[in-house]
């Protein structure tokens, strides 16, 4: 997979995608990040990217050229073009795996104080993170690349995801535990030191169920 990202702020992406997973992940061939300055695309004599607001107001809009030239200049048929915006649809793990089968993303990062409606006709989809804004759609864009690589075939061990909250199933994690048995006289359940296999599947099935209903009703709802 590849997976092209627009933003005024290339270093931002540094710490991380040079550690653990995705490190490994971009080492390893499974997935080759470009982090493109579309600054590097303003025919602008002073090197702009921004502008005023048509009709007035606060802060500077993203123009459409540098944008519009850099996609143009890296989309193929096979790419899907995705902004990154607060009044996107809101992100969610099944988009991870739908995301995770694609060829070639291209994630643009708005900032400063908006950008030109325009530059929406170029995208195939606008997601946003979560109910909050945030200064830009540099962190929004690591979450997306964070969350759809450790997906790809490879990358992490299988059952690890296979066992992820929010697949299909709506559940939360059980709880999970390892050595010492005793710690600060809190006990490991008795049941995970059985070795019985199939009693310890059921346990997890029904913390996992107890869990969402305490913590996340709403996702039982949707099943
Ligand atoms: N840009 C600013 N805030 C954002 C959010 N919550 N999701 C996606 N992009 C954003």
């Amino acid at each position: 997979m590849k997976i092209d990202i627009l933003t005024l702020f290339p270093e931002m992406f540094k710490g991380v995608f040079e550690e653990s997973i995705i490190k490994r992940a971009i080492n390893n061939g499974k997935v080759e990040i470009n982090l493109i300055n579309f600054r590097d695309y303003t025919t602008d004599p002073h090197n702009k990217v921004d502008d005023t607001p048509y009709g007035g107001g606060a802060g500077m809009v993203l123009t459409c050229q540098p944008i519009f030239d850099c996609v143009k200049s890296i989309r193929t048929e096979k790419s899907k073009v995705i902004l990154l915006t607060p009044d996107g649809i809101q992100y969610k793990q099944r988009m991870a795996y739908d995301l995770a089968e694609e060829e070639h993303l291209i994630l643009i990062c708005g900032h400063y104080e908006g950008f030109d409606e325009r530059i929406r006709s170029l995208c195939d989809m606008e997601i946003s993170i979560g109910d909050y804004v945030l200064t830009g759609g540099e962190i929004p864009s690591m979450v997306l690349v964070d969350s759809i690589v450790r997906l790809i075939p490879g990358v992490i061990n299988e059952r690890s995801h296979i066992e992820d909250s929010f697949k299909d199933n709506y559940l939360l994690d059980y709880p999970s535990y390892t050595k010492p048995r005793v710690y600060e006289g809190m006990e490991v359940p008795e049941i995970l030191l059985s070795g019985d296999h199939k009693k310890i599947d059921e346990y997890r099935y029904q913390e996992s169920l107890k869990r969402t209903r305490e913590r996340r009703p709403d996702l039982l709802d949707k099943k």
